[in-house]
């Protein structure tokens, strides 16, 4: 499975380089990578525009840096370079691909990720190396053994890898960033420490949010089917959790489809978490569903297009659990609606404010349980007596954050080795600004449900 040869590759060079990097990109485009950045092809005369570098390398899916000792040695590659690993770590993707065609000092900002050495293994070796480094991204898996008689296909996107996770992580702690809500399910530790919070009675909002879909799943079936006069849909769940939502909403995509099939796509960035919901909905998976499973990140969500099957249903998305608060709404939004075709729906769940002061909204993040899924990832991947420390100094704030009006951002603070760091975040919505926000970027509102008190609610959207 490769990824998309539309994808854009940024070339990262230093003049001195230029008859390498000209083979290079000959090289790539021969081999069908035709969308190449660099910047003596795109700016003309050759200026250099760091606004432009900077857009492009946004908007790049790679980055090759080719490193010498002159790309060392330029400031220009490094900013190139930094902007790229802040990309990476803080932006939601790009992958780096450093390429050695010279000896020389290797950047510490890539010192942990494998280069392709040019200079030990010679041209050809190299190219082969770099070609099969860039479609190597996604890994198909074929998994037996969790469901036995069932055929879990997994699709892992090799970008995700624990040491880079590790490292991002302590990065994102020493430079206090705020820490994404992706460390806190990572690994298996944290898939159990989820499930531990999601059973506890003083978990209310999830119990509330899981009703609401309980309720409504069918109301939310017949609101679609009318709509697009069809009854089978394929059902793609970003950020998936333990799977129980998932259960409510396939029982009634498969009684309505059969015979058809149903095709399910768990997205999740922790595999643990994948393997817990597909054993959670175990029996249900002998019926008519084919499961694909996407280890990969939800930022980046084009990149799986090409899992997808051939299908002539509509697609079913469903990203539920509050989960818009916790990631960057606009970038979420846009790869959501890159995503989806115009006949697909969407089922957001969100939480709101409902009139609660700042004071209320943080009482709600005090849980033991809740700490244990925050701290977590500290107690594993740092020193265990300094997590334990911070663990006794935090504390909740709560503030507008983000482009959504009137919105409340639950962000949680401790000291860490003496600096403070932001653990993780949760956003509430004024459901009024919220219906407007999506409204604007681009999508239509079909129907709305919320549980009895207001706090949690499920929208149901098109793209309008
Ligand atoms: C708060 S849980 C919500 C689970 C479920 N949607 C629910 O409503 O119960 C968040 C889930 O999203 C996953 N997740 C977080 N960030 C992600 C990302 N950037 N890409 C893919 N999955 C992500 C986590 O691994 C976790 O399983």
């Amino acid at each position: 499975m490769c990824p998309s040869k539309n994808d854009q590759i940024f070339i990262s060079y230093s003049e001195a380089d230029e008859g390498f990097k000209i083979r290079l990109v000959d090289i790539l485009g021969k081999n069908g990578f035709k969308n190449v950045w660099d910047y003596k092809a795109k700016i003309r005369g050759g200026e250099y525009v760091w606004g432009r570098i900077s857009e492009a390398i946004k908007e790049s899916e790679y980055f090759i840096a080719i490193l010498s000792t002159s790309y060392v040695a330029s400031k220009a590659t490094r900013d190139e370079l930094e902007r790229a690993y802040y990309k990476k770590t803080a932006e939601g993707g790009i992958t780096i691909i450093p390429v050695l065609c010279g000896r020389c000092d290797i950047p510490p900002l890539v010192e942990h990720i494998s280069h392709i050495d040019f200079v030990k293994n010679g041209l050809r070796e190299g190219y082969k190396e770099l070609l099969a480094s860039l479609g190597r991204h996604l890994e198909e898996k074929t998994l037996r053994q969790e469901i036995p008689g069932v055929l879990i296909r997994a699709y892992f996107d090799k970008i995700l890898t624990s040491l880079e996770i590790k490292r991002e992580l302590q990065i994102n702690i020493y430079h206090d960033k705020e820490i994404d809500q992706k460390f806190l399910y990572w690994d298996v530790e944290a898939a159990r420490r989820w499930g531990n919070l999601c059973a506890s009675p003083a978990y209310e909002l999830h119990h509330i949010s899981k009703q609401i879909l309980f309720r409504h799943m069918l109301d939310i079936y017949n609101r679609i089917a009318e709509d697009s006069g069809r009854k089978a849909f394929d059902f793609v769940n970003l950020g998936v959790g333990s799977g129980e939502k998932d259960k409510y909403i396939l029982a009634i995509l498969t009684e309505k489809a059969a015979p058809s099939v149903v095709r399910y796509y768990p997205i999740d960035l922790s595999f643990p978490m994948l393997q817990e919901t597909t054993k959670y909905l175990g029996g249900l998976l002998e019926q008519n569903i084919e499961v694909n499973c996407v280890v990969g990140d939800i930022l980046k969500l084009h990149r799986y297009n090409s899992i997808l099957r051939e299908s002539n249903n509509p697609k079913l998305v469903a990203f539920l659990g509050g989960s818009l608060g916790n990631f960057r709404e606009d970038d979420i939004l846009n790869e959501i609606h890159k995503f989806m075709d115009p006949n697909d729906y969407l089922i957001l769940g969100v939480e709101c404010t409902v009139g609660r002061g700042d004071d209320q909204l943080a009482e709600e993040y005090i849980g033991e349980e809740l700490k244990d899924l925050v701290f977590g990832p500290l107690e594993q991947y740092v020193d265990t007596t300094e997590a334990s420390k911070a663990r006794d100094t935090f504390h909740c704030e709560v503030k507008q954050h983000g482009n959504v009006p009137n919105s409340k951002t639950i962000f949680m603070r401790c000291r860490f080795r003496g600096s403070p760091i932001t653990l993780a975040f949760s956003t509430k919505y004024d459901k009024a600004s919220l219906m407007q926000y999506l409204v604007d970027r681009r999508f239509s509102i079909l129907q709305h449900f919320s549980g009895a008190n207001d706090q949690c609610a499920k929208i149901v959207l098109k793209k309008a």
